[in-house]
């Protein structure tokens, strides 16, 4: 048995949608940025609506069901929420996760993995790269703080209590589910919702902060499950932290020219200023997920051709 928190939403129900055919599966989800709909509903599936951070609940769930696996992926992910309500963001992103770590410890006894989800927010904008996991960690903003606070916390509980536990760190994860409607939503969400637009003959331009060239390593959400069921299921994962990405860096410009390409269509661009705060460059050294088996799927124009196929006919 597993429970997902967060299970309703980008990653969450991709994972639950990828373990609910052989597995059975516990979400709790309060649906502040997940939605019902993202999940393919079994009778695998047990869906709790609730917050992560309700304590009543959370000790009810884990005095009441025996889990083999528990991955923590509830989160407020938003940076620029984190700035605004740092109390709020805080109670989700760090109290939960200790909360459940105190739970686990006392009620879960035939545990095999607690997968905690943590950010490459948590290196900053210290300039070397690749980021390896012992690369300088420069948490700046209330989430990042959370979410290597929270790690730390997390792979403490394998070293003091010998809670199986891991972590991993996200960088830009893309593909279906992924909620546009953010201002603060991953880009590629937001362009792929632009280009729908465009091909609907609606008015569409793209609001492009900076001049394109900044880059990222985007990871298609299919690799990430297959990241994160790996690390779950690894003997050498124990009290570990890893990246999840692909060790590809792709510029703004060149993605928006491949989508471009598999569409056919020429989407315009308007420039703003860079936001503030941004990164110009990240991207992951992926050679501690390799160690365990870690091999990618999907490359970005295969991955962007999936999604693409399952958003838009084309
Ligand atoms: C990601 C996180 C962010 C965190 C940062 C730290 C997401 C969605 N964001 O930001 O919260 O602070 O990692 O590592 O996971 N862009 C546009 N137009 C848009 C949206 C974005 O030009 O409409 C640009 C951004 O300015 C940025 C790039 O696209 O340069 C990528 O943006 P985003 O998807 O938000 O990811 P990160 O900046 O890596």
């Amino acid at each position: 048995m597993i429970l997902i928190t967060g299970g309703a939403g980008f990653i969450g129900s991709a994972l639950t949608n990828y373990y609910s055919k052989e597995n059975m599966i516990v979400i709790v989800d309060n649906l502040s940025m997940g939605k019902k709909s993202n999940i393919h509903f079994n009778d695998n599936v047990t869906f709790i609506e609730g917050n992560v951070c309700d304590e009543k609940l959370m000790e009810e769930l884990l005095s009441k069901y025996q889990f083999d696996y528990i991955f923590h992926l509830a989160a407020i992910a938003s940076v620029a929420d984190s700035i605004e309500r740092p109390v709020e963001t805080h109670q989700v992103n760090f109290d939960s996760v200790l909360n459940l770590l105190e739970l686990v410890r006392q009620h879960q006894k035939n545990l095999k993995r607690f997968v905690f989800s943590s950010s490459a927010a948590v290196y900053g904008d210290e300039l070397t790269l690749p980021k390896r996991e012992e690369s300088v960690i420069r948490p700046l903003t209330p989430y990042a703080i959370d979410k290597f606070s929270a790690e730390k916390y997390v792979l403490s509980y394998n070293n003091l209590y010998g809670i199986p536990t891991s972590a991993v760190r996200f960088f830009n994860v893309f593909g279906i589910n992924q909620n546009p409607q953010s201002v603060y939503s991953g880009v590629i969400s937001k362009l792929v919702d632009c280009y729908k637009k465009l091909l609907d003959g609606e008015e569409a331009i793209f609001s492009l902060f900076g001049d394109g060239k900044q880059s990222r390593d985007f990871i298609y959400v299919k690799d990430v499950i297959a990241a994160l069921d790996l690390v779950a299921k690894s003997q050498y994962s124990l009290g570990e932290v890893y990246n999840v990405g692909t060790g590809k860096s792709t510029s703004l410009n060149e993605l928006i020219l491949l989508i471009d390409d598999l569409l056919n269509v020429h989407l315009p661009i308007k420039y703003n200023e860079a936001r503030r705060g941004d990164i110009h460059d990240s991207l992951a050294d992926i050679s501690k997920i390799r160690q365990i088996g870690f091999t990618e799927t999907y490359n970005i124009e295969e991955g962007m051709k999936e999604y693409l196929k399952y958003e838009i006919e084309f």
